[in-house]
């Protein structure tokens, strides 16, 4: 907190004289952010939550118990504690991102084009994607500062399931679609089975809902190769149990915190085998074509 002797409140004790002579100030740059503010991007909640446990008397600046959430405090020095713990600096924090196409994972690009870290600007703690998407693939990424959490989910062997949504260049046959299925030779070695589900077939398109469980570089695109076929459009459309809910496109949220324990647990939806006919698949029950999904 800066020193500007001629505002008596500052003079005093700080924030929380401030908070009694009402005082509401503009957020700034840097450490200086309002209570509720501070709190929720601690990790500890959303804003709404942060309000009602102020409201609630739960939170204490500096060994005041304080009501106003938009007190303006500094997160270096002042000591906030909620339900009388310490806020703790870094809390892990589980983003998930509805990237458009034409944005690179990567935090800076030499060629300058635009980063997934562009449509994240408001988290002012630094995530990193968890996997890759490519700059021509768009889709939900989960972006965090917990890197345990990130090497978990990327570790193949956790078979984590990715579904994707892809319309390729050429009509592929039951064979082809058989060969995604069962898993295609790739220069880095076969794939493991793929649940392929044929959407629909347009002119000389094919459109095809595929599910994986690895993510290899560029994989889809390589599995259509494979195939003599190229991918023209990829959206991903669920990673494990998370799937779009209301994100719209270059938009972002957090992920809930039954998103995040599913995804730990990891239920892996690969189906190997047919459903049974008539079976209501998850295929069958899903929600209408996502805007940018492949035309
Ligand atoms: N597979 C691909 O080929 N590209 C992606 O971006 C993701 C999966």
């Amino acid at each position: 907190m800066k020193w500007i002797p001629k505002k008596p409140w500052r003079q005093k004790t700080g924030p929380v004289a401030r908070a009694r002579a009402g005082s509401v100030a503009t957020e700034t740059e840097g450490t200086q952010k309002t209570l509720e503010r501070i709190i929720s991007k601690a990790g500890a909640g959303s804003r709404t939550q942060a309000r009602t446990w102020i409201h609630n008397r739960q939170v204490q600046v500096n060994g005041k118990v304080i009501e106003n959430p938009d007190l303006w405090v500094d997160s270096k020095r002042d000591k906030i504690l909620l339900d009388g713990k310490p806020l703790r600096k870094r809390q892990h924090i589980y983003i998930l991102l509805y990237k458009p196409t034409g944005y690179i994972t990567t935090f800076k690009d030499p060629e300058g084009r635009p980063t997934v870290y562009d449509l994240i600007k408001e988290i002012d703690q630094f995530v990193s994607p968890v996997g890759r998407l490519d700059l021509d693939t768009s889709g939900l990424l989960i972006m965090t500062n917990d890197t345990q959490f990130g090497e978990r989910m990327t570790n193949p062997e956790h078979k984590v399931a990715k579904t994707y949504l892809l319309k390729c260049n050429s009509l592929l046959s039951d064979e082809a679609l058989e060969k995604l299925r069962t898993g295609v030779e790739l220069s880095d070695g076969p794939t493991r089975p793929a649940v392929v589900k044929r959407v629909r077939d347009s002119g000389k398109y094919t459109h095809l809902e595929i599910t994986i469980t690895e993510g290899r570089n560029r994989q889809v695109r390589r599995m259509i190769e494979a195939l003599d076929s190229k991918v023209l459009k990829l959206v991903r459309t669920q990673i494990g149990p998370v799937e779009f809910g209301d994100l719209k496109i270059g938009e972002w949220r957090e992920l809930e915190s039954e998103e995040l324990a599913g995804l730990i647990a990891t239920p892996t939806r690969t189906r190997t085998s047919a459903p049974a006919p008539g079976s209501r698949t998850r295929e069958t029950s899903r929600s209408p074509r996502r805007p940018d999904a492949p035309k």
